[in-house]
């Protein structure tokens, strides 16, 4: 075919030129930024992606060829790829907000000797020239994709686009799962339709893997939330690279929300279906690696209850006028989740999402052609491993690394519901808040109001996890699960969540709740079961939606489940249900003081005031 006959020849994607799409005829805005760039990065090769099943065929061949992904025959057309080493998760440290002034990108902590820990700043002379160290020529030799993505369903009312342009195959087909990309979206542009312009080299350095170019050394995602655009440089991580997700969707995302209103939040929504026929929308904000995808595609333990998921890690929520409520949409179309753990009896509806066109990334290889990691099901007899390295797995060392990730549809999961492309979202019945706390925090307590659940979302805290670079198991402070995603000051950012109750007179709030599925006993052990096991407690969090008050009791940080008033039938061993709902004092007037010095040292004047009156009324009900 025409198609195969010049890939052969050059490695350019012959099939969207028979469709007639070259820079040329892109809308001008779109070529303007095209045309700058590849002044800039001088690649070989421009191709403007349509999103077709034939485009991707080539950019797959490319892939294979180039050694970068290798087929999994087990799977219907599932790939796997093996980074570099050095470039496996986020680097918080080197992603920057840029604006003209410092104080709207990141809080002034209280004094030069307390170093900033919610974001980092850049200032727009730097940021030029740090772009102006990097990108000259980093693209040379290779094809510049050009990919216009939707994130929302395309021309949804709280949808919004971008253009990405990368010299990743391996981007550019992970985009293709991850976002709503090519014809349809070039459509709304050529309607004059604003969007964010988002550039990404994996740059060059000596000595390169061909299969998969990096630098690591100098990566930096810089963000100018004052023009919409992003510029990422030196990793191909999906975290760093697929720049719709974390830098648009929330970085980004989150100012433009502020500046019309809504909000952009790292969080789950699932639609959950009680044995009554009642049916209602939550959304769940908790850390990276801390449960968000299981809980999204959650296989319920209880008998009558129906979960289906409507998005796994990022959630826009928008007041509607129709409905007075909060809704939600999932700008994503794919599921970019974090592999360990990940197995048929945790998360059955994952595995069955992945079981066809999927991208895997860092996991082991099984020697019958499909993947394995720490806690999946063993494999088959005689079936060998190959670890995320390439080398012989032998039990010594991890075969997956714990930072390994799918990439797979959302439309491939068995409980994608069926609102989950509305443009207008779901609308939400509660907010959840949780990480991983080993001590003190109970299973699930709720807050008094909406002041009091801003707080709680302010004070949120978890053990660190393999998502970023940080090292062990520190607690971390990780107010509202956004502290690598905050894309303006934290300070306006409580302010503007404060604001939904007053911005709209008429709005029904969510109702918000914290909490804890990771709390753990003398031994070490976890004390709540997890998993499918959490419909126990988001039966009781419907039931507190409906506004039953029988079943709950007041602590000083929050209304807790009355002593068995979550139901725990069939559960064995029976958990601790007295240590996982017990509220100990001293632990949180530590915790009282930890959150309160937290934000006063690295917030400091920019604190609103109801979120410090919130924490003193706390130390004084702890005081009682
Ligand atoms: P990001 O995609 O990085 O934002 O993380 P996430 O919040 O989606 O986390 P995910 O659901 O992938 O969970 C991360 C790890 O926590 C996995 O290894 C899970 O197996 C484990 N996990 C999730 N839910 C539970 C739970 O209820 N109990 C326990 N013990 N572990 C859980
Ligand atoms: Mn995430
Ligand atoms: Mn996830």
């Amino acid at each position: 075919s025409v198609v195969k006959a010049s890939l052969k020849n050059k490695p350019d994607y012959a099939a969207p030129r028979l469709r007639n799409l070259s820079v040329n005829n892109l809308p001008s805005a779109v070529r303007r930024f095209v045309e700058k760039s590849v002044d800039l990065c001088a690649p070989a090769d421009v191709h403007v992606m349509d999103g077709s099943e034939a485009e991707n065929r080539l950019i797959v061949e490319k892939l294979l060829a180039d050694g970068t992904i290798v087929k999994l025959p087990k799977y219907k057309n599932s790939y796997l790829t093996r980074t570099d080493p050095k470039d496996v998760a986020r680097v918080e440290s080197r992603t920057f907000i840029s604006t003209k002034n410092k104080c709207d990108a990141i809080p002034t902590p209280a004094s030069d000797k307390i170093k900033g820990t919610l974001g980092n700043w850049m200032s727009p002379e730097e940021l030029e020239r740090v772009v102006q160290d990097r990108f000259p020529k980093s693209m040379s030799g290779r094809t510049m994709f050009v990919i216009p993505f939707s994130m929302g369903p395309v021309g949804g009312p709280m949808s919004k686009i971008g253009v990405q342009l990368t010299d990743s195959p391996y981007v550019a087909a992970s985009m293709r799962i991850m976002t709503r990309i090519g014809e349809p979206v070039l459509d709304r542009l050529s309607k004059g339709e604003d969007f964010v312009r988002a550039l990404h080299s994996v740059g060059r350095r000596q000595n390169m893997l061909p299969s998969w170019p990096c630098d690591p050394e100098r990566t930096v995602i810089l963000h100018k939330p004052e023009s919409n655009e992003i510029i990422s440089y030196g990793s191909g991580y999906g975290g760093n690279s697929l720049l719709g997700k974390k830098c648009f969707a929330l970085r980004i995302g989150s100012t433009i929300a502020r500046r019309e209103g809504w909000l952009a939040e790292h969080m789950l929504i699932v639609g959950i279906t009680s044995p009554d026929g009642a049916k209602r929308y939550i959304c769940a904000a908790f850390p990276s690696a801390c449960g968000k995808t299981n809980l999204a595609m959650m296989q319920a333990a209880l008998p009558g209850y129906k979960v289906e998921c409507v998005g796994d890690d990022i959630a826009w929520l928008k007041y509607n006028p129709k409905t007075k409520m909060l809704h939600a949409i999932n700008p994503e179309a794919g599921f970019f989740g974090v592999a360990p753990g990940t197995n048929w009896k945790t998360n059955p509806n994952a595995m069955a999402t992945m079981e066809s066109n999927s991208m895997f990334t860092n996991v082991g290889q099984t020697s019958d052609g499909g993947v394995w990691w720490e806690g999946m099901e063993p494999p088959a007899e005689g079936v060998t491993i190959t670890d995320w390295l390439g080398k012989p797995y032998d039990g010594s060392s991890v075969a997956a690394h714990p930072n390994s990730r799918f990439t797979c549809p959302a439309s491939q999961c068995p409980i994608i519901d069926p609102l989950w492309e509305a443009g207008e979202g779901v609308p939400i019945s509660a907010i959840l808040f949780g990480g991983r706390r080993p001590e003190g925090v109970p299973l699930v307590y709720e807050a008094f109001n909406w002041e009091h659940g801003v707080m709680v979302g302010a004070g949120m805290r978890s053990e660190s996890t393999a998502a970023a670079e940080h090292q062990g198991k520190q607690i971390m402070h990780d107010p509202f699960a956004m502290r690598p995603f905050f894309g303006y000051n934290f300070g306006d950012y409580l302010a503007h969540w404060l604001s939904q109750e007053s911005r709209h007179g008429d709005i029904v709030l969510p109702k918000i709740f914290h909490v804890n599925w990771f709390r753990k006993d003398e031994q070490g052990k976890f004390l709540w079961p997890g998993f499918g096991e959490n419909i126990r407690v988001l039966d009781w969090i419907l039931r507190r939606i409906d506004g039953d008050c029988s079943i709950l009791e007041s602590t000083p940080i929050g209304y807790v489940p009355k002593e068995n008033s979550i139901n725990v039938e069939g559960l064995s061993p029976t958990p601790n249900m007295k240590e996982l709902l017990s509220v100990p004092k001293k632990f949180w007037q530590r915790e009282a003081e930890a959150i309160e010095t937290y934000l006063k040292e690295q917030v400091d004047k920019d604190v609103p005031e109801p979120i410090l009156e919130q924490i003193a009324k706390l130390k004084e009900r702890l005081s009682e």
